[in-house]
């Protein structure tokens, strides 16, 4: 069975052409086109900006992973090498989205494929299974990304109970914003993660928030709160902020962030009995986070696994991989972006 995925959620482009053998799932080609250069330059995304990039690369960026996966040049027969289609339909921009699902939609009518729409956050996860013969179930499923915070508990692939959420700000999203706040450059996150590693002194701390809640809920709005106003009144009171300043806020931002992530997780490991742990989304790209959490899990005998960084960010491997673990089709039809689609 191979597969080309579709993933246009927000501002990455992406293609793969994806195979299930009976050993593994592997990926013959995978082709990501960002506009975060544009984003950048807005200090965030503006979403008919997403989608017009959309427009633009949907088509150059399916092409390519096609003739990557077959390698051949040829462009108007090499989608009858696949056997399905699989599409992220939501959640994300409702412009972004309906590129990618038309695309997908028009190609599986024309090219009498079928067609499997694919939750962007449960293709987080499953980037996992790429190349991956060693999850067991059940397992603790953390979505960390720009967009969304969940902690999900899966006792196979079709039965999963949504544990907690954040509350207001994902946790990219507070990464991006405290780092916009402080002048880095868009998205934040994986700058955070390097400044960090340069701090020395890590002489204050950020409240961990809900952190000794009993609950599984996040919230990172006032964190974003505390660490704005400590580099503001930093630069208020001091005649021009150094390297040395930025980069403990950065630790000191992460730390806060990453203790909470992990307590929560490792709590519900312990409660609902599961050795596995499954983390995905573009916060997962954190290696500080990761080893920190495989660290702490291995000590109660917990495995923990992440996804290769390319899979870490928005990339339609994910897509083929849960659309494969998952495969059912439905009619061309029925499928429709859902920019506010969550856990079913
Ligand atoms: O999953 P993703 O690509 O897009 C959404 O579905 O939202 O996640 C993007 C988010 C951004 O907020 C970015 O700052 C964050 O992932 N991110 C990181 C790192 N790499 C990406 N956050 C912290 N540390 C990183 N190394
Ligand atoms: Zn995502």
């Amino acid at each position: 069975m191979k597969i080309l995925a579709i993933e246009s959620s927000c501002d990455e482009t992406s293609a793969a052409v994806l195979e299930q053998t009976p050993q593994e799932i592997l990926v013959h080609s995978s082709v990501t086109a960002t506009s975060l250069d544009i984003h950048a330059g807005t200090g965030g995304i503006i979403p008919e900006n997403a989608a017009r990039m959309q427009v633009t690369y949907i088509m150059p960026v399916i092409i390519q992973s096609l003739q990557d996966a077959f390698k051949k040049e040829a462009k108007d027969t090499l989608i009858n090498e696949i056997d399905a289609i699989a599409v992220t339909y939501g959640p994300g921009l409702i412009g972004s989205l309906l590129v990618g699902v038309e695309t997908a939609k028009t190609l599986a009518y024309s090219f009498n494929k079928p067609i499997i729409p694919v939750n962007h956050l449960l293709g987080h996860l499953y980037a996992n299974f790429i190349n991956n013969k060693e999850i067991k179930f059940p397992f603790i499923g953390l979505i960390v990304s720009g967009g969304h915070t969940d902690l999900l508990y899966f006792k196979s692939h079709k039965e999963y109970t949504w544990l907690g959420g954040t509350r207001d700000d994902a946790t990219g999203e507070a990464f991006d914003k405290i780092g916009r706040a402080m002048g880095l450059s868009y998205p934040a996150g994986p700058e955070i993660e390097k400044r960090a590693q340069q701090s020395v002194t890590h002489s204050f701390k950020f409240k961990s928030p809900l952190i000794n809640e009993d609950n599984y809920d996040f919230s990172f709005s006032g964190l974003k709160t505390e660490a704005i106003r400590y580099y503001e009144n930093l630069k208020k009171n001091k005649a021009s902020l150094i390297d040395e300043d930025i980069s403990d806020i950065c630790y000191a931002t992460q730390k806060a962030i990453i203790d909470v992530l992990v307590k929560k997780t490792l709590k519900a490991s312990e409660q609902y009995k599961c050795s596995t742990i499954l983390v995905g989304g573009g916060v997962s790209a954190n290696q500080t986070f990761i080893r920190t959490l495989t660290d702490q899990a291995s000590d109660n005998n917990i495995k923990v696994f992440s996804p290769p960084l390319k899979y870490c960010t928005d990339n339609a491997a994910m897509v083929g991989s849960y659309a494969l673990m998952n495969y059912e089709p439905i009619e061309w039809q029925n499928i429709n972006a859902n920019p506010e689609l969550y856990f079913g």
